[in-house]
């Protein structure tokens, strides 16, 4: 027998009135992503993005948004009338296929890809009309409860408000993860009927329509509940972004990276380092950022879609955003690299250093008090402490071009656009207007003049006056 087809469908089409937010709940974020694009990524291990769908209703123009890139298709849910409704709006574009059919929540964003393998093959081992996932919660509080029969199969859901004190207290629930025979499931669904208290289709009421009419329901039951925690509140959200942010350090670990204080170190689940690198507490890895191996980050550095090659330190307090620090470059402490900032190899940036769109050439330094924005600073070059260029002339930007070992004197003032070229000297405290010449010394300053003896007239003036 060849496997069967799977098809998944991700409902995702809720506002969440419980997370109180003008946002749909799928599009909060744990771990970096949006809660949809978790299930999405685990959806892949049982089904490609062409038998993929996620049903959208609430915003759902950002929820395609955001999941576009996967390549998966979409169904729009008209009216937010329950889960069934939800996953019978699919039913035009799906009834005539047969195979299995996985539907999945889109706000459980910690299901693993081989809990969802595992639900496929017993699905196809078993030959029940549907299989779901049920684990054990000591608080099964807000989640519908499983009735099971003596065999062990599922008899009906029961959810939460419409549960008998009795049946509350069963700590079995339903995970929101099924697996449906296909051509059963799209034959019954128009069986659903609205809830009497809520007025919804409950996808929950496919378990007792299907043993009704003598299909067998199984269940798979998970003994690790967390990674079935559906969220509905902020209070679960945070709950799963602290278990993806566990997840993702330990992955890390067991890949060759020192994390220091793993419970303070927050890493997005795209973040890729490199092996030997070590991490500081408190240091924040975020969005596409992709780290070298043997690097160091600091405590308290924030690095968001920023790549590092090998050997580089960011020190503490550093902030580095869409920005590349070459090897064995060293920025920090409390630096900040911003919208394509380029350190190349070897080359320091220290304190209070501010890169915008500025380029600094190999083993270039900027150690201290600098602004440095829409300029390019050649190989070998020093920049004193201090010394700002002045990009912006109140509508434009404007470049600085400085060449190869030039010395830029502390507190210069570079007024853009201006070019200075290689082998040059600007004096401290200079402002720079015009260009400066491969090999020349600028200077733009008032003379120093000194009064020799001046402090004692001035003395002896007034003492005159006094008298
Ligand atoms: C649901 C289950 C419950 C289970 C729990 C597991 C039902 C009736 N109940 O409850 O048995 O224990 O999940 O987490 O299914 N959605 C739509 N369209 C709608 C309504 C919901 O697409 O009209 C989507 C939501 O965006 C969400 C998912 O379906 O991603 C689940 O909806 P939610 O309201 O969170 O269901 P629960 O009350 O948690
Ligand atoms: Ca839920």
């Amino acid at each position: 027998m060849s496997p069967m087809n799977t098809t998944v469908v991700i409902l995702a089409a809720g506002l969440g009135t419980r997370m109180r937010s003008k946002r749909a709940k799928v599009l909060h974020r744990a771990g970096g992503l949006t809660l949809v694009e978790h299930v999405v990524s685990a959806a892949a291990a049982v089904a490609p993005a062409d038998r993929t769908i996620a049903v959208t209703g609430h915003q759902a123009d950002e929820v395609e948004a955001v999941l576009e890139p996967q390549g998966i298709g979409f169904v729009r849910q008209v009216g937010q009338k329950g889960t069934g409704h939800a996953l019978a709006a699919c039913k035009e574009r799906l009834e005539n296929q047969d195979g299995l059919l996985m539907v999945l929540y889109g706000d459980t964003p910690l299901l693993s890809p081989v809990t969802l393998r595992k639900l496929r093959d017993l699905q196809s081992a078993s030959g029940a009309a549907a299989t779901l996932i049920t684990t054990t919660l000591q608080d099964p509080s807000g989640y519908g409860r499983v009735l099971l029969n003596s065999k062990g199969d599922v008899t009906a859901i029961v959810e939460e408000k419409a549960a008998t004190p009795e049946q509350k207290s069963i700590q079995v629930i339903n995970s929101g993860i099924y697996c449906f025979q296909a051509p059963l499931l799209w034959r019954h669904i128009v069986e659903l009927t609205p809830n009497s208290a809520s007025g919804e289709l409950y996808l929950t009421d496919m378990a007792e329509i299907l043993t009704r009419h003598g299909h067998r329901v199984g269940a798979l039951h998970i003994d690790d509940p967390d990674e079935l925690l559906g969220i509905n509140t902020r209070i679960e959200l945070a709950d799963a972004d602290r278990v993806l942010r566990e997840r993702k350090c330990r992955e890390l670990m067991l890949a060759g990276v020192t994390i220091e204080r793993p419970e303070t170190v927050t890493i997005d689940t795209h973040v890729r380092v490199g092996v030997d690198t070590v991490v500081e507490p408190f240091a924040r890895l975020l969005g596409m950022t992709e780290i070298g191996e043997e690097c160091r980050v600091g405590a308290g550095a924030i690095l968001e879609s920023a790549v590092l090659e090998d050997r580089v330190v960011v020190a503490p307090y550093t902030l580095v955003a869409n920005s590349r620090i070459d090897t064995g470059a060293q920025v920090g402490p409390f630096a900040r690299l911003r919208m394509e900032a380029h350190v190349g190899p070897d080359a320091r940036v220290g304190n209070f250093v501010e890169l915008k769109k500025a380029k600094l050439g190999k083993g270039a330094k900027s150690q201290h008090l600098t602004y440095l924005g829409d300029a390019e600073i050649g190989a070998g070059s020093n920049i004193g402490a201090g010394t700002i260029t002045c990009n912006y002339d109140g509508e434009k930007k404007h470049r600085t071009t400085i060449g190869e070992r030039a010395f830029i004197g502390s507190n210069s003032t570079l007024v853009a656009p201006v070019e200075i070229g290689p082998d040059t000297y600007v004096g401290a405290g200079s402002v720079i207007t015009d260009a400066v010449p491969s090999g020349a010394l600028a200077l733009g300053r008032g003379r120093q003049v000194v009064k020799p003896g001046w402090v004692k007239s001035r003395k002896n003036k007034a003492a005159n006056k006094s008298e």
